[in-house]
């Protein structure tokens, strides 16, 4: 049970838990399997990230994921879970054209998967569209620093908010997105003093991704934590196992049995 009685954990524990000073945990996953393993694993929150573009279908960027593929992987997350506040993002163009637009999305999204909450990039330009959703009763998370749906826009993956300017942006963005009823807000790469005083100057849950350790929670790509991913780590990112090469020498002895023919072996083969 969570503290508000029910079985799933909801928005409004978002808030006690940055009341109580009770660090939140979430973390991404993209299908029923492993989102019933973090969902068991106790993890508050799962995020239905785009990265699923990256991450699962070996895309460049972001950019290219779907409302129908992200319905589809919230669904399954949905169902494989019990007790997680499942997140699913809202992808590039499905919410920048107006708030209309992004209303009608989100509540597909909503209505087609069953999750609990839409996550949208972008600050005080996306303040409109954040509203309408709150308005129409879909739940928002906010994702300010480094939004990947932007990241030709922003000239690569870099840390944003370096500069005093980009601080003053920043909190503009904090203030927007929680005045237009975000619930909570993603700090994505951004130095980690400027992580804290956007935290302390917000009045709504933050949660880090290379922010350092001063947010309300935090998030990891379950791929890159797990060491599934392949190539280079980001400098924030710990990896608490090695799951690829586990995977990769696991296949490998599979191979070499069948090859040598060790596999079936007489313990493997239906007797008559
Ligand atoms: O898509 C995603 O996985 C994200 C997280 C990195 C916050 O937005």
């Amino acid at each position: 049970m969570d503290e508000a009685g029910g079985s799933r954990v909801t928005i409004l524990d978002f808030a006690r838990r940055r009341e109580a000073g009770e660090p939140i945990v979430m973390i991404t996953a993209y299908d029923a399997l492993f989102a019933s393993l973090v969902d068991s694993a106790g993890v508050d929150s799962i995020l239905v990230g785009d990265s699923l573009a990256t991450v699962l279908a070996g895309e460049e960027t972001t950019l290219g994921a779907t409302l129908e593929q992200m319905i589809y992987h919230g669904r399954m997350v949905q169902r494989g879970t019990e007790r997680a506040l499942v997140v699913v993002d809202m992808p590039f163009l499905s919410y920048q054209v107006s708030p209309a637009q992004a209303v009608r999305n989100g509540g597909r999204i909503l209505k087609e998967s069953g999750v609990g909450a839409v996550k949208v990039e972008g600050g005080a330009p996306m303040a409109p569209a954040v509203e309408a959703l709150v308005t129409a009763g879909i739940p928002v998370m906010g994702h300010v620093g480094f939004t990947p749906q932007s990241v030709h826009q922003l000239g690569g993956v870099r840390v944003q908010g370096r500069s005093e300017g980009a601080f003053q942006k920043l909190i503009r963005d904090v203030k927007a997105l929680e005045n237009a009823g975000a619930f909570a807000i993603v700090l994505a790469m951004v130095p980690a003093v400027i992580a804290k005083r956007l935290t302390e100057a917000a009045s709504v849950p933050t949660i880090g991704i290379g922010a350092g350790p001063r947010c309300d929670g935090q998030i990891l790509v379950l791929h890159d934590m797990l060491g599934l991913s392949e190539g280079e780590s980001p400098h924030y990112l710990k990896r608490y196992a090695e799951m690829g090469a586990e995977v990769r020498s696991a296949v490998a002895s599979y191979a070499e049995e069948v090859r040598k023919g060790g596999f079936p072996g007489p313990e493997h083969v239906h007797r008559m």
